[in-house]
């Protein structure tokens, strides 16, 4: 998207080229984030204990959540953490239920029962139509158990390991390709932390045996937020060949993505809404990064570059929504217009992105809540909806011409790195020949009437969630928020007026 902002007699305007594609869209840009943490899986996808059977799958998943989650064709769910992962013993959580061991969980302070494990989330992976994406245990894990990881979910010969599945019912290999080296070795709340070259060393050793074991897999490096000194180091120190010809071909590269997270929030609607705009960023230099460690390790042009796995992302307050207490958050309209943002913020990047996960899926900041009795869709449930539906194929160009809101950001940098317009905007054309549009209209006080170009007078599919305040929620028991469909006769040539605080996708058939 370009920008340029108004003078006093311009008017906003929208202009958008289908034909004009910039990217490929990964679809799983989509993906979803299940951590043992708080009620995310234990009571979220997981609630055997559930006195409401017809609730229940035989396996003892949430019927209601699964029937929501199915038609959004989320492809990819990231398990079992977080920082979850960093105690995690897999092999705790495999083999009768009843004599798997209960251990303390320290990242969030609770009892692991293990009831829920490696087999159990293939087979929920399976209920809902997705792909497992495994995060290794960096903190208190070994690299004998990784590799035995991967033969238990993998392995097809004759070896312990994956003889323990068929032991366990599970004849045929799981095939999971996604597995990530550690998560957010970084930070200090992490067990057994690390320096930047302590982790490089240790990921390289650690890629190096596991591609040995399976070349097949994809190896996702465990980055911070983007524009980082770490990420710097550990990407110079892990994009080198891997020297390993039993690999097979020489220049096998040993990372095939690498990882970054980053959560925004604000009680200031403004800040709320133009802070992911500082995800956009992270991903412009942190794909930079990655361009660095190419040119500074003279990696021949047959390396396929690594695309940016942006695995833990979202609106989230920790001192709002504690991780100890459960990070339950209660999303506003706010933060379903900042969520939207962020969504275009990943189709806009698309090129750079080959995943993204919003963290998390159920209960634990996330979109989709349960009771003992049912669900709840929070707020920010609708544009993540939507752009699951629609957002698809290609990404198009798009030149916005828009005032813009001149105030205050978090973090601060993105008022010096970024236009922040009222409008936000991203575009995509689908296979089938569908152009959808979703425009993020942040004011609080003024629609927006704009003039759309570029829609060829097609019949427009309008489909609009707003609200009466931007501090709504949907979690006392009433859909405040949702999303309203209409039409629009794009032939009539008047202004499409975006609504004040509002998410608008408008979708039609390119001609
Ligand atoms: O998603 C919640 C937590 O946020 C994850 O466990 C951790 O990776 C991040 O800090």
């Amino acid at each position: 998207m370009t920008t340029y902002t108004l003078t006093p007699s311009e008017k906003t305007s929208i202009s958008i080229f289908p034909k004009h594609k910039i990217s490929r869209i990964d679809r799983n840009i989509y993906s979803g984030f299940t951590e043992h943490m708080g009620r995310c899986i234990y009571t979220g996808i997981y609630d055997p204990s559930n006195p409401h059977k017809h609730l229940l799958t035989p396996e003892g998943f949430r019927k209601d959540v699964l029937d929501e989650l199915r038609p959004l064709s989320i492809p990819v769910f990231r398990y079992p953490g977080g920082n979850f992962c960093a105690t995690y013993h897999w092999q705790d959580g495999i083999g009768p239920v009843s004599q798997r061991p209960a251990r303390p969980e320290l990242a969030w302070g609770a009892i692991e029962t293990n009831h829920f494990g490696t087999d159990e989330f293939m087979a929920w992976c399976a209920a809902v139509h997705a792909e497992p994406y495994l995060c290794l245990n960096f903190g208190t894990g070994t690299l004998d158990e990784a590799l035995a990881w991967v033969e238990y979910c993998n392995g097809t010969k004759d070896t312990y390991y994956a003889n323990l599945r068929r032991a366990n019912g599970h004849a045929a290999p799981y095939n999971v390709k996604y597995w990530a080296l550690g998560n957010e070795m970084w930070g200090d709340w992490q067990l057994n932390q690390m320096t930047e070259s302590a982790y490089a060393d240790r990921a390289w050793q650690w890629a190096k045996a596991l591609k040995l074991l399976d070349p097949s897999i994809t190896l996702i490096l465990c980055g911070k937020e983007g524009p980082t000194s770490w990420d710097y180091h550990v990407l110079k120190h892990c994009l080198r060949p891997a020297g390993l010809s039993d690999l097979g071909e020489a220049q096998t590269p040993l990372i095939d993505m690498h990882s970054i997270h980053l959560y925004t929030a604000s009680e200031d609607h403004y800040e709320n809404a133009t802070a992911p705009l500082a995800a956009e960023r992270s991903i412009e230099v942190c794909s930079a990064l990655i361009d660095l460690a190419f040119v500074e390790n003279k990696l021949p042009a047959t390396q396929t570059r690594p695309k940016i796995c942006f695995d833990e992302w979202n609106v989230w307050s920790p001192p709002r929504a504690p991780g100890s207490k459960c990070a339950e958050e209660k999303y506003t309209l706010s933060d379903a217009l900042a969520v939207a943002v962020w969504l275009n913020v990943l189709v806009r990047k698309a090129r750079d992105l080959g995943m993204a996960c919003i963290a998390q899926s159920v209960n634990v900041i996330s979109p989709l809540m349960t009771t003992e009795t049912g669900v709840i869709k929070q707020t920010t449930w609708f544009p993540y909806e939507l752009f699951c539906r629609f957002m698809k194929g290609h990404t198009v160009a798009v030149h916005l011409e828009c005032d813009a809101y001149t105030g205050p950001t978090k973090p601060d940098w993105v008022r010096a790195t970024k236009d922040t317009p009222w409008l936000d905007v991203s575009a995509t054309l689908d296979d089938e020949g569908y152009v959808t549009m979703c425009v993020v209209n942040i004011h609080l006080d003024t629609d927006l009437s704009t003039a759309v170009n570029g829609t060829a007078g097609a019949k427009v599919r309008v489909f609009s969630i707003t609200g009466s305040h931007e501090k709504i929620t949907n979690m006392a028991g009433k859909e405040e928020v949702g999303i309203q469909e209409s039409e629009w006769d794009s032939s009539a040539n008047a202004d499409f007026v975006f609504p004040r605080c509002s998410v608008t996708m408008l979708r039609w058939k390119q001609e």
